[in-house]
């Protein structure tokens, strides 16, 4: 079946996650941080996933925002960073990351050849809302799918059903766009055409079902539809 709809991750993969982190470092005044920020970034972001899995696996859901601060507060007291003024600037900028360079271009051409496009995400509707606003993409995106209206995260299969569900599609008319290895093996195993962003040059997760495209960054999407 052609494909009709293209549905993307958000963080990671439209919003750079370790923007927040960058930008803080680069303020005055935070030369400690300007030190240590790579692996923060890299701790923040890991910790929030792990948090994610793990409450998929004991049925103990809470909002994203919520493992967004418990992942920060476990890279902050690890790098050996106690300042309750950064944590507030660095949750505040995770509000407003930048979209990647390329994805207002490629979301304008999808949307030019009439396809359907939106986010599904473990973000809370309301982070997705700062996110999309503050990188002004709000104008090519058909729907923000949040993983809070079924109360679990990625990569449970009742998160890639919403798409069905809110568009009427097949799984095999989505084009589905992750740069979370793992969450693109997830909509794969679900069977969404799916394509994995690896920006880092990263090995593929040895995981059951594997995307059929893997792309540097987004730029080409449009063409493969
Ligand atoms: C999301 C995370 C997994 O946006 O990046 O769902």
């Amino acid at each position: 079946m052609p494909i009709t709809t293209c549905i993307f991750d958000a963080y990671g993969t439209l919003f750079d996650v370790a923007a927040a982190a960058r930008l803080a470092a680069e303020e005055p005044g935070r030369e400690t941080l300007a030190a240590v920020w790579p692996q923060l970034a890299e701790d923040w972001r890991r910790k929030q996933l792990e948090y994610s899995w793990l409450r998929a696996v004991t049925g103990d859901y809470c909002p994203f925002w919520e493992v967004t601060k418990d992942g920060l507060d476990w890279a902050m007291e690890h790098a050996g960073l106690e300042d309750p003024e950064l944590r507030e600037r660095l949750l505040a900028l995770y509000w407003e990351l930048p979209a990647y360079r390329e994805v207002p271009m490629m979301l304008a051409q999808l949307k030019a050849r009439g396809l359907t496009c939106a986010i599904l995400s473990n973000g809370s509707p309301d982070m997705l809302d700062g996110a999309v606003d503050s990188a002004g993409v709000g104008e090519y995106l058909d729907a923000r799918l949040s993983v809070e209206e079924v109360g679990i995260f990625k990569p449970a299969s009742a998160v890639y059903d919403m798409v069905g569900a809110r568009f009427g599609c097949t799984p095999d008319q989505v084009l589905f766009v992750s740069s979370n290895g793992w969450d693109a093996a997830g909509a794969a195993g679900c069977g969404f055409q799916t394509v994995w962003v690896n920006r880092a040059g990263l090995p593929m997760d040895r995981l059951a079902a594997k995307p059929q495209h893997v792309l540097p960054d987004l730029t080409t999407i449009p063409e493969l539809i």
